[in-house]
Order: structure tokens, then sequence, then C-alpha cells
């Protein structure tokens, strides 16, 4: 048979609210234009994030009931440890509240001034905690990753001679950690090949210093890898997953993405000593160590999770769910990153929008455009969250790329709500015509995308 399917039955609905176009014009302008602070009932389709938007299975419901909610040496701790253990192969588990909490604690241990962190791509949170520990951050995509056109299998690798050039300038003793985000979040949602992975193990091993996996998206990287790198196809995804973590030395993950809860993370790795100290930040700031920031339900929900994030049914249908998209709105000439990524379809602001200047924010247009058209949610990732403005001339410095994300919560929307996402996004390219660019009136000192304010300027018909 052809035609993929949803590999589950769905047994508990929740009702989405329906409101006209007049409504949402309202809502909009009462928001500020920032979809951020509109209310989550007043959106049809929410595609703000894919982060913490799971549906969870039977299940899993079933382990939140069953949960030990022991202060220590709870039985879900136990269960959690054992799974995450199997999966990663890491000696010390660490669980933590979310992704960013995993961060914070190996950053505060390993970060600090004249510390340098490479990464293929930081993901926000964990620039902000290199950033907040006084170390620097630094992407070192490869040059195919920056371009939103170009067609290839893993334009989220790292570039192997560029980071060991950065190596040699900064010098090993100063660069406590090597890192690679899989998938690549802030550059698409591309996958990581394995080669790139054992690459950056030799170098690791070369200049002795630590690699660590940003493993949020560990499931849908490996089903890439099985995809499209040879060697892997008869493999399964848990042994590509198992491999991948075979060759970093500790991860950070968010278990709101690949391991289908609503709340969790965790730190691993193998190094005792580092482990015994993030032990201690993590009692000050988390909780005991056999529980964290979590709830033992919380612990159990991760364990099912992780079991249930490997199936290549569910992976199958995942990955092509986010492509169907890509494909119907490529059908139309809606311009947008290249391949789709594992979680989300990017949209090319700057190729959709040509007659509005990044100072006039092309991503808020079409992100308000869709709120407005089809009350569908997505977030801007361009110059609203990256631009700045020169602190000494005041000159606006756009981001590289303008984008409109498009993150697919996982298990939660069918395909005919994908089918009115595409319809909604066509009908709002075939108008961009009439869509305005925008003008800040009011923003906060950091992170300003979650709480800016915003006005409409006049359309534009230069096209
Ligand atoms: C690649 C990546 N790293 C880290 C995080 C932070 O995780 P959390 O939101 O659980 O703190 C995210 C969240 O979106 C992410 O996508």
């Amino acid at each position: 048979m052809k035609t993929i399917i949803e590999p589950f039955k769905i047994k508990t609905v929740e009702p989405i609210k329906f409101t006209t176009i007049q409504q949402r014009e309202q809502l909009l302008r009462d928001a500020g234009y920032n979809p951020f602070l509109i209310h989550a009932e007043d959106v049809l389709i929410d595609l703000l994030t894919d982060s913490g938007t799971s549906a969870m299975s039977s299940k899993q419901w079933a382990g939140i009931m069953d949960g030990d909610e022991s202060y220590a040496g709870a039985r879900s701790f136990f269960r959690f440890e054992k799974s995450v253990k199997d999966l990663t192969g890491f000696k010390f588990i660490i669980p933590t509240h979310q992704g960013r909490a995993a961060e914070k604690i190996l950053f505060t241990l390993l970060g600090g001034k004249g510390k340098y962190f490479p990464n293929n791509t930081h993901f926000d949170t964990t620039r902000a905690n290199i950033e907040y520990s006084g170390a620097e951050a630094f992407d070192l995509l490869n040059e195919v990753g920056k371009s939103t056109e170009t067609i290839a299998d893993f334009k989220g690798d790292i570039d192997i001679p560029a980071l060991e050039r950065f190596i040699q300038e900064k010098g090993r003793e100063n660069i406590p950690l090597l890192m690679l985000t899989i998938t690549n979040n802030a550059g698409g949602g591309q996958p990581v090949s394995m080669k790139n992975i054992k690459q950056v193990r030799v170098i690791a091993d070369k200049y002795k210093i630590p690699f660590f996996l940003d493993a949020c998206r560990f499931a849908e990287n490996a089903f890439f890898i099985k995809k499209r790198e040879p060697g892997y196809q008869n493999k399964s995804v848990k042994e590509i997953a198992q491999e991948m973590f075979s060759y970093a030395d500790g991860c950070t993950m968010s278990a709101k993405k690949d391991a289908l809860v609503n709340m969790g993370g965790f730190l691993a790795m193998n190094d005792a000593e580092l482990a015994g100290k993030a032990r201690n930040i993590l009692i000050v700031t988390e909780g005991f160590p056999t529980y964290g920031g979590l709830a033992g339900r919380d612990l159990e929900a991760i364990a099912q999770g992780l079991e249930e994030i490997v199936d290549e049914h569910y992976l199958t249908y995942r990955i092509r769910s986010v492509e169907y998209l890509g494909e119907k709105i490529r059908n139309a000439g809606v311009p947008f990153l290249e391949p789709p990524g594992g979680h989300a379809i990017y949209l090319d602001a700057k190729r959709l929008l040509p007659h509005i200047p990044p100072h006039e924010f092309p991503g808020q247009s079409i992100v308000c455009e869709l709120y407005r058209l089809g009350g569908i949610r997505s977030v801007e990732v361009g110059s609203v969250m990256f631009g700045k403005n020169d602190q000494l001339t005041g000159k606006f410095i756009p981001s590289a790329m303008e984008l409109v994300r498009l993150a697919i919560p996982r298990r939660v929307y069918t395909q005919s709500h994908i089918d009115y996402v595409a319809e909604c996004v066509i009908e709002a390219f075939e108008n961009r015509r009439n869509m305005p660019g925008y003008r800040i009136t009011y923003e906060a000192p950091m992170l300003r995308h979650f709480t800016a304010q915003f006005e409409p300027l006049h359309p534009k018909r230069s096209l």
C-alpha cells in the first residue's frame, strides 16, 4: 500500500474553537500583532512549537497513574534511568525539568569568561545559557546548510575544517566541549550524518575535548540516517541512535520533543567527576538526583515515550507528514527551506515577500497573515528573533535568514489538518502583494520576540 497512515487510533479528543476572520483581526490587534500573546484557545491549529505539545499514548497515561512519587529512590526513576541508559549507553543520568535546565547545569560547570563553545547551530536556550555563564557560543554550520534553496541530505552537518581551525585559533584549553544539535532546529530541522558525528569524535579525541549531543530530536535524526546515509538501511532506528550516542561523551535532552512528553529533560554523561558536580547543582536548583525537576509520573511517561519514539511506523508517518506539507506548498510555488525538516517546515519569508525589507519584518507579516486567514499560529525565526541594532551606530543588523517556522506537534494533527494548513499557506502566498511590513512599538531588552508589540505599515504593492 502506498498510503502512509497515522499509526494510532484516537481515543481522547480535545475540541478546537473556530473563530471568524473579523474576530481574529481584533484578536491580532489586541495582541499587538504578536501571536505569542494570543490565548491558545483562540488558535485553530497551533504550529508555534513541537516542544511539549505531543499527544501521549494510552501507555504513557497509564504510566502517569503508575508513577512512584517517593522523594528518594522512586521506582519510576529506575525505570527512566534504565531506558535512557539502554538508548544512550551513558553511565550517569540526571533528570531535569526540561532541556534548558540540563544546559544551565552543564554550562554553569563548564562555561565562564574566556571559554568558547562550538556547535553546528546553537539553539537559542543553549546560546543563552552559554552567554549567561560569560562564555561565547559559535555556530559552525557547513555552507550547504546556510542556503534555503539547496537540496542536500545532511544540511545539519558541522563544518569540520572550520571546527578544527576554530580549536587551533581559540586554543583547546579554552574549549570545554564540542556540541552537535541533532536535528539542527535553528537551521531548519536538518539532520546530521553519522559520518559527521564520527568526524567530530575524531577531532574530540585528537584535541582531548569532550563531545556532547543536544539530542532533543535524536530519533528523527536517526530516521533520516536510515533513509539517506549508505550502510544504515538495514539497521533499526534504535541501533542507529545507539551508534550516534556511542560517539559522544554525553548529551543534553529536552524530553518535550523526542520523548513524547509535555514536560521533562535530562543530562547524561560518562565522566563521573562531572556528573558528581552536576548532581550537586541539581540538588540546589532542581531537586534530589532521583527526580530532578520532575514528578515520578513524568519519569514514567519519558521512559515509555523513549520506547515509542523509535518505532519505525511512527517515524515513517512523522517524517512523511512534514514532507507532505512541504510537497503541497512546493507545488504551489511557495518558497521554503528545502528539504523539509524533521519537525517543521520553515517558510522563506525573504523570497516569499521580497517587497518587505528585513527591517519591516517579512516573517512577522506572514505569521500575522496565517493567523488572520486561518487561525494558524506559527513563529517568526528571522529579524524579530535575531535582528539587532548596532550598539554604537544604532544601525539595524538583520538576521541571516527570514523564516517562519510551522512546527508540527507529534501525534496531534491529522492529514486533513495538514491539508487545511497547506491551503491557508497557499492562499496567503497568492495574496502576498497585499501583506504589509511591520514596525515594533515595544520590545524587551532580551528575547524580544516573546513579548514584542507591532503595528502594520501600509501594504506595499511593488511586486
Ligand atoms: C535543539 C534544542 N535544544 C534545546 C532546547 C531547549 O529545550 P526546553 O524547551 O525543554 O528547555 C530546544 C527546545 O526547543 C531545542 O529545540
